[in-house]
């Protein structure tokens, strides 16, 4: 009997601290279209697999009438659970209680979450909805942030790191998601800033709106904060699992190659990319022509468009793909689309997964607002990653590659493990317009008919130099291959890069151009 009256004191427990912040906040958390701490955790999750800890947490602030309030798991929620039945573990804000605000014990709650995950060598995946610093803790507060970011630092490289805005996620407490690996926020509740509209209003005169300000359109489109963008939370739950079907645990962790499944669907492969160099097309063929079932997880799909970014399985192993957009801005290289790739590259040399990079590019954008940005600092993000990556690393070179541009995108001489080169490709300094009116200026502006000297001078430099021969001459590219040829070779190439071993000069760390 004794037993049983503990036994039911348990459930009691439960189901106090489970009712979060009370039924009224619980309320108004659904009329936003948001789910509770729980809930998010149970639909994110395998089913029956999520295990709570520290339920029973109570917060230690006394000042400002804080003794004589109940802050239910200090408002959040943290435990370990499974996704495609492999580990992981998690923590999820809830803002039902004091606005998910953060004191010492919550901090204390997510710092031992990150500790397990890090321990245990397991993707964390962090859901953050708080209104940041709670206010009434002072500096304990400070102190809690500063743990979860020096956590998520120690972390980098070695678990993967998922961070989920699903409300507000303000002040400082933004740069725990900023240190982590991947961002998904969704439409109408994300809201992601530094300083909120009306320290705005107060400090600059300026009225905004907090979604025009931080929301899930501005971090996936203007700043390239937010990897992820979904409709509404179940969305999202979908996309954070698909996403870790791709990764695997930890650094050390490796992924068994899956069942080999051929390109859904016919593509004419031969005759995606445009044989005359001004005309689009969409990368994304190419990659859907060459991938398993076609499948394409892009990553910052609406951000620095010139690029694309994401991973797939080929031969049944996952892959990075790197891909310049002929779609967007000729997929020149750019300020945020060498930031864009740059991070990626090292996200998969981090992890263990090889990358296959698709070359069409112009080159590094000209013009004053690219260099004033400092288009040379970020475009060098791009050399370093390449270089200092030690993964398998294929590049497939479609049509331009031009200048720096060439170099950067997995060239030989940044060691790619293999080159190869459609026959459409054109391996120069520059274009052959630009080439022409520079190294024979002379010859065009003395003859009789400049306009037609100058077309055939281009005509010359294009014989000359715009094909892949040249540089297949010089080994510089393994192959000449026809497109159709692309994924059988792939296969290989990753097959037998499978145990590549280089070992880089021994250095605490290098000092990318951050
Ligand atoms: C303590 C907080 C809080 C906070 C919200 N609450 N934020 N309590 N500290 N930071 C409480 C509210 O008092 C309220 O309590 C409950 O949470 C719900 O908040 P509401 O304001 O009613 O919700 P809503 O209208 O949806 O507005 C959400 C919000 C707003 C936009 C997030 O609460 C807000 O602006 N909060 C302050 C944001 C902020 O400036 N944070 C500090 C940033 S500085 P009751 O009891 O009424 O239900 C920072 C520094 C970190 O974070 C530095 C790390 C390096």
């Amino acid at each position: 009997m004794e037993e049983n009256n503990k036994i039911n004191e348990l459930h009691q427990r439960r189901r106090k601290a489970m009712l979060g912040g009370g039924e009224k906040a619980i309320e108004k958390q659904k009329s936003m279209g948001k789910k509770t701490a729980r809930e998010r955790i149970l639909s994110l999750l395998d089913e029956g697999s999520f295990n709570e800890y520290d339920m029973f947490i109570s917060h230690v602030a006394r000042d400002f009438n804080m003794d004589k309030k109940e802050l239910p798991g200090d408002g959040v929620v943290i435990g370990t659970g499974t996704i495609h039945g492999n580990p992981i573990a998690i923590f999820a804000q809830d803002f039902t209680v004091a606005g998910g605000s953060l004191g010492l014990m919550h901090s204390r709650k997510i710092t031992k979450i990150m500790d397990y995950a890090l321990k245990m060598r397991i993707p964390l995946i962090g859901i953050n909805d708080s209104g940041g610093a709670r206010i009434q803790e002072g500096v304990n507060s400070l102190a809690g942030y500063g743990e979860i970011f020096f956590r998520n630092t120690l972390a980098s490289g070695v678990i993967p790191q998922i961070s989920v805005i699903l409300g507000p996620c303000a002040g400082g407490a933004v740069y725990s998601p900023a240190l982590t690996d991947f961002v998904f926020m969704v439409d109408n509740i994300s809201k992601m800033f530094i300083t909120g509209p009306e320290v705005i209003k107060t400090v600059l005169g300026e009225e905004i709106s907090m979604e025009d300000l931080g929301g899930a359109r501005v971090h996936c489109e203007t700043t390239g904060n937010a990897h992820f963008f979904a409709a509404d939370e179940d969305e999202c739950f979908r996309q954070i699992r698909e996403l870790l079907s791709f990764i695997p645990a930890s650094n050390e962790s490796q992924m068994d190659p899956g069942e080999v499944s051929e390109p859904a669907g016919a593509f004419d492969i031969n005759n995606i990319v445009p044989v005359d160099p001004t005309l689009p097309y969409d990368v994304k063929d190419v990659i859907k022509a060459i991938a398993d079932n076609s499948e394409f997880v892009e990553i910052q799909e609406m951000w620095a468009r010139n690029i694309v970014i994401g991973f797939s399985r080929i031969g049944g192993r996952t892959v990075g793909f790197v891909a310049n957009q002929p779609l967007e801005m000729a997929g020149v290289l750019d300020v945020d689309s060498s930031d864009k790739a740059a991070r990626f590259i090292r996200f998969c040399d981090s992890f263990n997964i090889p990358l296959v990079t698709l070359v069409d590019l112009p080159g590094y954008l000209p013009g004053v607002d690219q260099e004033h940005a400092g288009v040379i600092r970020h475009g060098a993000k791009v050399l370093y990653a390449y270089s200092e990556a030690t993964v398998p690393k294929l590049t497939v070179i479609l049509r331009k590659a031009y200048g720096g541009g060439y170099i950067a995108m997995s060239s030989r001489h940044l060691r790619a493990d293999f080159v190869f080169a459609w026959p459409t490709a054109e391996i120069a300094v520059m274009g052959p317009e630009g080439a022409a009116n520079i190294i024979f200026r002379k010859e065009i502006k003395e003859a009789e008919n400049p306009e037609e000297v100058r077309r055939q001078k281009v005509e010359e430099y294009k014989s000359k130099f715009a094909n892949p021969y040249v540089a297949a001459s010089r080994g510089y590219v393994d192959s000449v291959i026809e497109p159709s040829e692309t994924r059988k070779l792939i296969i290989h190439a990753l097959e037998v890069s499978e145990r590549k071993d280089v070992t880089m000069p021994r250095k605490k760390h290098g000092i990318p151009p951050f």
